[in-house]
């Protein structure tokens, strides 16, 4: 295993803790660490204390009148403890409860002057400190990390001129189009009220009733029932920030962006029925997969990239900038990459870090400016309303996570657990007992001005008409997926309505989904059991009644067919490296050893990371004599935790696990989910043990190599290794499924 580059927290004690990455990308910018710094305790070699200081001499027995008499109430060591246990919790987040974050930077590079003046974005030797934390949205905070949902993919720059936050997901678009139905929709999303079932899932009744009801949810739909809302892992997934910002740079010049996060690592899933048995097996799942990279100096990077949109174009569009149901295609307007993003820090303590770290869309820097999109206008509001409540008072910007590097001044004073010791007499501007101080900046001395946009409107409560093309998008999406991505969507529908048991939303799913695609809204229904009704005939959006007035008519005739977009399409993601991958090697006393420790070498040298499964813990000795330690027992690792499985020869290492179920069910599993599989000599008769082997062709010859799947009795693991490597780094083999669409 590579050495950990993350620092350990008993070391970091009254030193500056970038001092102590040994040169890791944190390096030169330790404004945020040494800040963080400040607040860090560490209690090694230290005296037990009450939260007075008072040193404390005995944590095992409360003060009692007699050793067997009433507990005294004078006892203060007791009651501080038992009063500061009895207040830990603090309300999850009302949404996104279930989440992990982690420490990095950001790095410009280029100079991105011509469209923006934040200062972050100018000079591509700073390292601008970031804190990001994912997570899901309908669970709660104990909920499974492998839940099909939506990823919350929150960014905070630790800028120079104050903090910046993206906070997006892993997904372009959202449900609705105006923050007021957020609640309705969260209330649909959430556990049913009377019963609190289900727990972070969308497959119930409510969710899918509000869906039917709003089509403008389609074109997200087709995304979180498509295998993106089950990601193999967060450092493989991509990030959004869905609404149209703006851009202005130093002449005061707007454009229109959008902001997207490119995963190093490419974009990758799991399969549903893995998702399931992860939720099983290991909950924190993503939760320890991003720590233990990060731990192991895997440090997960993206790259960040805008879509810029001149003004003058604003209306040029088939769909309106401001509809967060919608997406920029790519190939419409490409995506420059102006930076990269690395994390390269575990925080030091979860609820002191992750738990308390408040993001809000509102958080922008000179430069960057909001959009009227209503659905960011909402948001807006929401996110310091709900801190205030989560977090306890107006004072969370000074919880040590939350506050700028950029130094704060203002005459906000008092509330609780207010930290700020603020000099001086005058709480109030324009003042003169304070020299006026604190100043307001002008803008040439970096004050924040809004952007100056012209607005010549009625007060009214009504949506654009521009907004209600709401199946366009969702066939892109659909059109542009793969077959095997086609046949999770179906079998996603299938699932999730299979789970919905009043008939009518099943019905009013399928008329939606015909408006989207004809044959998916019939695979559809043909796992549902049911016919998809036959009215509407046309698509709704060309169903467009010829008496209509179209600015109240929704939804909206599409006003052309829209090309597939190969960006949408996960098959079209990067899969040229193993780095991080986990390979299982499943072995039993007797395993031929040349065949283990040279794939061994050949996996680590290509950056994946081996581990061994045996039907035991401790060693396992080969038919030679070489030890290997078991990083698990069949007991505790299952197929679903690793992206890839190695069965080497040696009979009795093989007789030995065909006796044991779960090693057939491991291997079984591995086929069923088109991992890449490479059985040597007697490991190939594992793999012709399992029931699924069958459907591979194998058996009939010596060697076979195709589908991810290298069985051979004579090659060697070094002739082997580069074609398994190669297999893995495909990800998945989906030749080897079939599914309900057919080409
Ligand atoms: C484009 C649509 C949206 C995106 C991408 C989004 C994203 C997120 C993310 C990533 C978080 C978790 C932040 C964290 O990790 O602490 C979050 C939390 C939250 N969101 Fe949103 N959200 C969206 C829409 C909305 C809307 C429309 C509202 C309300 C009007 C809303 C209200 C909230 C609230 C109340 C929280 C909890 C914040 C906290 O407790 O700190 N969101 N959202």
């Amino acid at each position: 295993m590579a050495r950990s580059k993350s620092d350990n927290a008993l070391q970091r004690k009254g030193r500056s803790v970038a001092a102590d990455n040994g040169g890791s990308g944190y390096g030169e910018n330790t404004a945020k660490l040494d800040d963080l710094a400040k607040n860090i305790e560490d209690s090694a070699g230290e005296y037990l204390t009450t939260n007075q200081g008072v040193r404390i001499s005995d944590n095992q027995n409360s003060l009692k009148a007699g050793d067997r008499g009433p507990t005294l109430i004078e006892d203060f060591i007791f009651r501080e403890k038992l009063t500061h246990f009895d207040h830990e919790r603090i309300p999850e987040r009302v949404v996104h409860a279930r989440g992990t974050g982690a420490h990095g930077h950001f790095q410009v590079y280029e100079s991105m002057a011509k469209y923006t003046k934040a200062a972050f974005l100018q000079d591509p030797s700073v390292k601008t400190p970031v804190f990001v934390r994912f997570s899901t949205v309908a669970g709660s905070r104990g909920s499974t990390d492998l839940a099909r949902d939506v990823r919350g993919f929150a960014v905070k720059f630790y800028t120079s001129e104050g903090n910046f936050d993206i906070v997006g997901n892993n997904i372009p678009v959202f449900f609705i189009q105006d923050a007021i139905k957020f609640p309705d929709f969260i209330h649909a999303v959430k556990p049913e009220p009377h019963n609190e079932i289900p727990q972070a899932a969308s497959a119930h009744d409510t969710f899918w009733d509000f869906v039917s009801l709003t089509p403008e949810s389609m074109h997200m739909i087709m995304w979180v029932m498509s295998d993106r809302a089950i990601p193999r892992s967060l450092r493989m997934m991509e990030g959004f920030g869905i609404h149209t910002f703006r851009m202005i740079n130093a002449a005061g010049k707007g454009r229109f962006v959008k902001f997207h996060w490119k995963p190093v690592l490419g974009v990758h899933s799991v399969t549903w029925d893995e998702a399931q048995k992860i939720s099983g097996y290991d909950p924190d799942f993503h939760r320890r997969d991003l720590w233990e990279a990060i731990e192991n100096g895997d440090f997960p990077e993206w790259e960040l990239g805008i879509q810029v949109v001149e003004e003058r174009n604003e209306t040029k569009f088939d769909f309106d900038l401001l509809d967060p149901t919608k997406i920029i295609p790519e190939e419409v307007v490409p995506v420059q990459l102006i930076g990269r993003l690395t994390l390269d820090r575990n925080p030091e303590n979860f609820f002191a870090e992750t738990e308390q770290v408040a993001f809000h869309v509102g958080n922008i820097v000179p430069g960057i400016d909001f959009t009227n999109d209503p659905l960011m206008q909402g948001r807006l509001f929401s996110y310091t309303d709900t801190q205030l409540i989560r977090l306890g008072g107006p004072n969370f910007h000074e919880l040590p996570i939350n506050r700028p590097i950029a130094p704060v001044h203002n005459n906000q004073r008092d509330g609780y657990m207010r930290q700020t010791i603020n000099r001086g007499r005058a709480s109030y501007e324009p003042n003169r007992v304070r020299g006026g101080c604190p100043f307001q900046a002008g803008v040439d001395m970096g004050g924040f001005q809004s952007y100056a946009e012209k607005i010549d409107a009625q007060k009214i409560r009504e949506r654009s008409p521009s907004f209600m093309d709401h199946f366009s998008q969702a066939a892109l999406f659909f059109h542009s997926q793969s077959l095997p991505e086609r046949n999770h969507i179906v079998n996603a529908l299938r699932f999730e309505l299979g789970k919905v048991e009043v008939r009518a939303i099943r019905e009013r799913m399928l008329t939606l989904l015909n408006n989207v695609d004809r044959e998916l809204a019939g695979a559809v229904a043909e796992g549902l059991g049911l016919d998809v009704p036959a009215s509407p005939e046309k698509p709704l959006n060309l169903n467009f009644p010829a008496d209509a007035d179209p600015k109240k008519y929704q939804p909206k005739r599409p006003t052309s067919e829209m090309k597939p977009s190969s960006a949408l399409s996960m098959a079209n993601t990067r899969k040229d490296s193993v780095k991080t991958r986990k390979v299982a090697f499943l072995i039993a006393d007797g395993f031929d050893d040349a065949a283990v420790f040279d794939m061994k070498r050949a996996i680590i040298t290509a950056g994946a990371t081996p581990k061994a499964i045996a039907p035991t813990l401790g060693m396992v000795t080969g038919v030679s004599g070489e030890s290997i330690n078991a990083d698990f027992s069949l007991l505790t690792a299952a197929s679903a935790l690793f992206d890839a499985v190695y069965l080497p020869g040696g009979q009795s290492s093989v007789e030995t696990l065909k006796q044991h179920p779960e090693a057939i069910e491991f291997v079984n599993d591995a086929l069923r989910h088109c991992k890449a599989i490479c059985a040597l000599a007697e490991g190939v008769d594992l793999l012709e043990s399992c029931p699924r082997a069958e459907q591979t062709g194998l058996g009939e010859g010596e060697q076979i190599h195709e589908s991810g799947i290298i069985a051979s009795r004579s090659a060697t693991a070094r002739q082997v290794a580069d074609d398994f490597i190669v297999d893995i780094a495909r990800h998945r083999h989906w030749d080897r499924e079939s599914g309900p669409l057919t080409e």
